[in-house]
């Protein structure tokens, strides 16, 4: 069972630690999530499950429940979600959502995401929400033989395969895969899908693993960075709209292996607190797409800058951003719509490992945490 490999059965080969080499193992990880698309210009709502059609068909509200990285994806998925097939969209914590009073309506997809498949929270969320009367249920998971996959009425299984390093990296992005299939095919089901556009998304998540591959190709510059980053005891990271959750990966990725303190905000909420923190000794990440959002970033950076913080920017190839004093910019190679997030977070897990390396933690195994939490 995948789940119970240890380290030993897992060769390192060519790489220095887990973490790092399922940093590279994107592009497969992604190829193979997706292979069963093969040359299709049309999607096949059965991916995930006989009874997608019918379980999906009618669905109001989609419910999404995780813990950690996996929580982070959810986040994603609503921007496209509500976005792109316009179908509303909770995100929860599963370990809030299993005690809180919440109101539900049977005409609710859960959806529940884990790596693992055994995190205790999203389980017992899981069970909360079946006991309330709703029985339309979805997991994206990456172990086939876990208890989640067993517990849910319809599963799609990355295959990102065996993850070991205990911060999360393919999983995550192999999950974003997954939840943007389920975007399309609900955008279909609802008519929000033309033929051309539906062909167009498939090319597009045919590209990712060349796409991400490109990315990848930045480490040696993600490495210089890393240097400015190890002595500094606070780092705030930011993000807008859809990015917004990107961020708050980074800044997760950043806390779980260097232990440096690390916040993510949506860009637009800096002047209601965290620009107060903002002094030279305080790095500031922005993930900075050529997106809509790009010129409203620009002056909230505007802004950091005034209070003397360093600028840590990760834009596009054609994001109008220059670099100047204190401001710091790399570029990833091509600008990705609405599969963006995908292509953004890896700089991010770039930079969390190498000034883990500098500062010489244990990487694959950060203090206090688990890979997968089966306990409350
Ligand atoms: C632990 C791991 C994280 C993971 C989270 C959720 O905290 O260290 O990397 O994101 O659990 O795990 P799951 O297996 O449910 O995705």
């Amino acid at each position: 069972c995948e789940s119970h490999l240890s380290a030993d059965a897992v060769e390192l080969g060519q790489y220095r630690h887990y973490m790092q080499k399922e940093i590279f193992e994107q592009p497969v990880a992604l190829a193979n999530t997706l292979e069963m698309l093969g040359t299709a210009r049309s999607i096949q709502p059965g991916l995930f499950g006989a009874k997608t059609e019918e379980l999906l068909s009618d669905v109001r509200q989609v419910l999404i429940v995780a813990c950690g990285t996996s929580y982070h994806a959810g986040l994603v998925a609503r921007y496209w979600l509500e976005g792109i097939a316009g179908v509303p969209c909770n995100v929860e914590v599963a370990s809030e959502y299993r005690y809180r009073d919440s109101v539900s309506d049977p005409q609710t997809l859960v959806v529940t995401l884990s790596q693992s498949g055994e995190t205790a929270d999203t389980l017992a969320a899981l069970q909360h929400a079946k006991s309330l009367g709703m029985t339309r249920t979805l997991c994206i998971c990456n172990v086939p033989e876990s208890s989640l996959v067993r517990e849910n009425a319809l599963r799609f299984i990355t295959r990102a395969g065996p993850e070991i390093g205990v911060a999360s990296t393919k999983a995550f992005t192999t999950q974003l895969a997954a939840l943007y299939l389920l975007t399309l095919i609900f955008a279909k089901l609802r008519g929000r899908l033309s033929p051309e556009v539906e062909a167009a998304e498939l090319q597009a998540l045919r590209h990712l693993p060349v796409a991400v591959g490109k990315v990848l190709a930045l480490e040696p510059a993600i490495q210089t960075w890393s240097e400015d980053f190890a002595m500094k005891q606070d780092a705030l990271f930011l993000g807008r709209g859809r990015h917004y959750p990107i961020a708050l990966e980074g800044a997760l990725k950043l806390k779980e292996i260097t232990y440096i303190h690390a916040e993510a905000y949506p860009a637009g909420e800096l002047k209601h607190g965290p620009l107060a923190l903002v002094d030279k000794d305080m790095p500031v990440i922005a993930v900075a797409p050529n997106d809509a959002l790009l010129e409203k970033l620009k002056s909230n950076l505007q802004e950091v800058r005034a209070r003397g913080g360093e600028l840590y920017v990760f834009a596009d190839a054609d994001s109008e951003m220059p670099a100047s004093e204190g401001v710091h910019v790399m570029r990833l190679p091509e600008h990705y719509g609405q599969l963006s997030a995908l292509l953004h977070v890896i700089p991010l897990q770039l930079l969390a490992y190498h000034v883990a390396l500098v500062r010489g933690t244990d990487v694959d195994k950060p203090r206090n945490l688990a890979k997968s939490v089966t306990v409350e």
